[in-house]
C-alpha cells in the first residue's frame, strides 16, 4: 500500500450519520434485495426477541471519503442490557486498511458509554478476522441465518471475566 494512501485512510474520521444514510448502504451493498431493513433488530443475544429494542438508543456510524460513504456500522442497546453491533460494511476499494476494525472499536465504545453489560454481534464467517481483531470472542458454533450461510455469535466483555 502506498504510504500516502495509508496516511489518508488513517486520517478518515468516523462520524455519526443518520439511519437513512446507513440504510441506503445496507440496501444497496450489504443486504441487497432485503426489504424489511429496520432501524434496529429485535434479536437478543443468543436467543429470543424483544420489541423494546426499538425504543432504546441506537447509533449509526460512517466514514466518508469526500462525498462517498465508504464504511458503516451501527450499534444499539437491547432489552437485556447488552449492546448489539450490526451492519458492518466497508467499500471493497478500501478494505484491509483497518477501517472495519476502527468502526467496530467505535461501536464497542458507544455501548460502553451507555453502561451496557457487553457488546455482541452475529458476524459472517468471512468477516470474523475483523471482529476478532477488534476484541470479540466467538461464543457459538457457526450457523445458517437469513443473511449468510455461516454466522456465529460473538461477544466483547466490558468487565474482565473471572
Ligand atoms: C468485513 C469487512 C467490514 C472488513 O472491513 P475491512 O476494512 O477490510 O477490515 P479491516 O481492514 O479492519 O480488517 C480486515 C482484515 O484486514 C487486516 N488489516 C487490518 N489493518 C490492516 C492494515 N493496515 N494492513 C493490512 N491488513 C490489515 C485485519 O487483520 C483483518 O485480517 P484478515 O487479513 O485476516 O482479513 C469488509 O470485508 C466487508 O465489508 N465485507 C463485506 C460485508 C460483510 O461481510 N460485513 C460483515 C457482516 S457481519
Amino acid at each position: 500500500m502506498a504510504p500516502f494512501y495509508y496516511f489518508q485512510v488513517m486520517m478518515m474520521m468516523i462520524i455519526n450519520i443518520t439511519f437513512l444514510e446507513i440504510k441506503s448502504v445496507w440496501q444497496n451493498e450489504l443486504w441487497p434485495g432485503r426489504k424489511d431493513i429496520e432501524t434496529v433488530s429485535a434479536m437478543l443475544y443468543l436467543s429470543g426477541y424483544s420489541m423494546t429494542n426499538f425504543q432504546l438508543p441506537a447509533f449509526y456510524f460512517g466514514i466518508y471519503d469526500t462525498t462517498k460513504l465508504i464504511g458503516v456500522n451501527s450499534g444499539h442497546l437491547c432489552d437485556d442490557g447488552s449492546f448489539r453491533s450490526r451492519g458492518l460494511w466497508v467499500d471493497p476499494n478500501h478494505r484491509k486498511n483497518g477501517l472495519g476494525v476502527r468502526l467496530l472499536q467505535k461501536t464497542i465504545a458507544a455501548g460502553k458509554s451507555l453502561n451496557a453489560k457487553f457488546c455482541w454481534s452475529l458476524p459472517r464467517k468471512t468477516s470474523w478476522p475483523a471482529y476478532e481483531r477488534a476484541g470479540f470472542n466467538l461464543t457459538s458454533d457457526w450457523i445458517k441465518t437469513d443473511t449468510s450461510d455461516a454466522n456465529a455469535y460473538c461477544k466483547h466483555d466490558y468487565q474482565p471475566q473471572g
